[in-house]
C-alpha cells in the first residue's frame, strides 16, 4: 500500500474515491460530481473514543475492499473527533496509517490468485495534513504496518515450513538493512550451555531446535531491555497430546517469538535511541520415541530443576531458559511475550492479552500502553500465595500444579512459573494468547494479529 499527500480533494485523481463519514450505522458507495464517494456510518462523532478510531480506519479499508475500490482518499480533519481532539497529531496520524495497513493484509501465499487480483488497497491519499508532523506520523505507522504484516505472514505459515530453522533464518532475513546482530545457537551451542529446559522440549521433534539472539544497540551504553518470544513453530503438545481441535491454529504458537522480531526491527528502522535485545527459544513440541515424558525432570539453564507434569505446558519451559539466559545483559526490563495458555481467553476472551508483573508501576505503565497502542492488556496477581501451587513433587518446580489441579488459576499458573526464573531483574509477562488472532469485530483477516507489537513499539519508545 502507497500513501500519499494532497492539499486539497479538488486537487485528486477521478479513479480515487473520496471517504465521508454519515451519522448512522450505514456504507454507501455513491457518485458524486463524477467522483465515487465511500459513505461510513460513524455514529455520533462526540462518541468516538480512540478505541473506535482504531476500528474505523480499518472498517475503511475493508469496506473500501468490499467495493473493489483500489484507491481512496481521507481527510485527516475528519479524524479530529471531540474525545480524540486532543491527542498529538503525529500519533493519530501513525494510528490511523498502521491500522489502515493492518486492515489491508490478508493471508493468500497458498491461494491461486483470481483472474482480476487479489482484492488489495493500492493507495490511500490522505487530504489536509497541514502540519508537518502528521507527514512523519503516517510515515511512521506505514512503516509499522508494514513491519507487523511482516510478522503476521510469518506467524500464519504452516508448521511445516516455519521449523525452528527456518525461524531463524527469517529473523536474519528480517533485520537487513539495518544494523541489528543476530546470532543463533544450534542444538551443540544449548547443550555446552546446558540448556536443559529447551533441549527437553525439542526432544521429540524430528525439526532441530534454535535458540534466537537479536542485539539493537540505538544508545551508546545503558542497559538493555530484553524482549524474550515464545517460538514453539506448531505444538502438538508432545505426549500429553492436544484433542485434533485444538492443534489447528497452533503452527501460530510462535507468535510472541515472530512479534519479538518485528519490534525490534521497527526500533532500528525507527532509530530509536535505546539498547534492545531479543531472545527466542524456537523448538517444536512433538510425540514421538524421543519425546520428553510426563515425569521427566529437565534440568534447566538457572541449575534450578522442573518435574514435566504435562508436555503441553511447553512454552514456560522453554521460557525459563531465555529468562535465565536475559541475565547475561544485565538488563533494565525483561518482558517475555508468549501465547501461553488457553486460561487466558478462558478469563479475558479474545480482547487483551493478560499482563502479570510483581511491579505495579510496570503494570501501571503496560496498561497506559495498551490503551493508547490498542494492544490491550489486562493484569492478573501474583502474589506469594500462588507460589505454592507450582513446587515440584521430585523437582524443584513442576509445569503444571502438581496436585493435578489445572482448572484454577491458569494464567496466574503459568506466570508464578515464569517468575521462578525472572526475579533478578524488572520483569512482566504478557501472555498473549486472546490476542493471537482478531476478535469479532476487529476488523482483520483471520490468521494471525501482530500483537503486541504496538504495544512493545511505544514501551521501546517511552520506558
Ligand atoms: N500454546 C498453548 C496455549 C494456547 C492455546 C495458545 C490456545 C493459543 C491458543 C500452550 O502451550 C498450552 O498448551 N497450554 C496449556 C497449559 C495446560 C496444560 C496447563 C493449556 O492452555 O491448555
Ligand atoms: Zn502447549
Ligand atoms: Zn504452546
Amino acid at each position: 500500500m502507497k500513501i500519499t499527500f494532497a492539499t486539497s480533494s479538488g486537487t485528486l485523481k477521478k479513479e480515487i474515491a473520496e471517504v465521508e463519514f454519515r451519522e448512522d450505522d450505514l456504507v454507501f458507495v455513491t457518485l458524486k460530481e463524477n467522483r465515487q464517494t465511500l459513505e461510513i456510518g460513524i455514529g455520533k462523532r462526540e462518541d468516538i473514543t480512540r478505541r473506535k478510531v482504531i476500528i474505523l480506519a480499518r472498517k475503511i479499508v475493508d469496506t473500501a475492499k468490499k467495493h473493489g475500490i483500489k484507491k481512496i482518499a481521507v481527510d485527516f480533519n475528519d479524524f479530529l473527533f471531540p474525545k480524540i481532539a486532543n491527542t498529538d497529531w503525529k500519533d493519530l496520524a501513525s494510528l490511523l496509517a498502521q491500522n489502515f495497513v493492518l486492515a489491508d493484509y490478508e493471508f493468500n501465499r497458498y491461494k491461486t490468485p483470481p483472474e482480476e487480483g487479489f482484492k488489495r488497497i493500492e493507495e490511500i491519499t490522505v487530504i489536509s495534513a497541514p502540519d508537518p508532523s502528521i507527514k512523519k506520523g503516517v510515515l511512521k505507522g506505514l512503516l509499522i504496518g508494514e513491519e507487523m504484516n511482516k510478522c503476521r505472514e510469518l506467524a500464519n505459515t504452516p508448521g511445516g515450513e516455519m521449523t525452528p530453522v527456518i525461524l531463524a533464518q527469517k529473523a536474519k532475513e528480517a533485520v537487513k538493512g539495518t544494523n541489528i546482530r543476530v546470532k543463533i545457537l544450534n542444538k551443540k551451542d544449548m547443550a555446552a550451555l546446558k540448556m536443559g529446559a529447551v533441549l527437553g522440549v525439542a526432544q521429540g521433534s524430528q525439526n532441530e531446535p534454535q535458540f534466537i539472539i537479536l542485539e539493537y544497540r540505538g544508545a551508546a551504553s545503558s542497559a538493555p531491555i530484553v524482549l524474550a518470544g515464545k517460538g514453539v513453530t506448531f505444538d502438538s503438545g508432545g505426549l500429553s497430546l492436544k484433542p485434533a481441535d485444538s492443534m489447528l491454529e497452533m503452527h501460530m504458537d510462535m507468535s510472541g517469538g515472530a512479534a519479538v522480531i518485528h519490534a525490534i526491527v521497527l526500533a532500528a528502522k525507527l532509530q530509536l535511541k535505546k539498547n534492545v535485545v531479543g531472545l527466542i527459544p524456537a523448538v517444536e513440541n512433538m510425540p514421538s520415541g524421543g519425546s520428553y515424558r510426563p515425569g521427566d525432570i529437565l534440568k534447566s539453564l538457572s541449575g534450578k530443576t522442573i518435574e514435566v507434569l504435562n508436555t503441553d505446558a511447553e512454552g514456560r519451559i522453554i521460557l525459563a531458559d531465555a529468562l535465565t539466559y536475559a541475565e547475561k545483559f544485565k538488563p533494565r526490563l525483561v518482558v517475555d511475550i508468549a501465547t501461553l495458555t488457553g486460561a487466558s481467553m478462558i478469563a479475558l476472551g479474545e480482547h487483551a492479552s493478560a499482563i502479570l508483573t510483581r511491579s505495579e508501576e510496570l503494570e501501571m505503565l503496560f496498561r497506559k500502553l495498551g490503551e493508547e497502542s490498542g494492544d490491550y492488556v489486562w493484569p492478573f496477581p501474583l502474589w506469594d500465595e500462588y507460589e505454592d501451587a507450582i513446587k515440584g513433587n521430585n523437582g524443584d518446580i513442576a509445569n503444571i500444579p502438581a496436585n493435578g489441579n489445572t482448572r484454577y488459576a491458569g494464567v496466574i499458573n503459568g506466570g508464578m512459573f515464569l517468575y521462578q526464573f525472572a526475579k533478578n531483574y524488572p520483569w512482566v509477562h504478557i501472555d498473549m494468547a486472546p490476542r493471537m488472532t482478531p476478535a469479532k469485530g476487529d476488523m482483520l483477516a483471520k490468521g494471525a494479529t501482530g500483537a503486541p507489537i504496538q504495544l512493545l513499539i511505544k514501551l521501546l519508545e517511552e520506558y
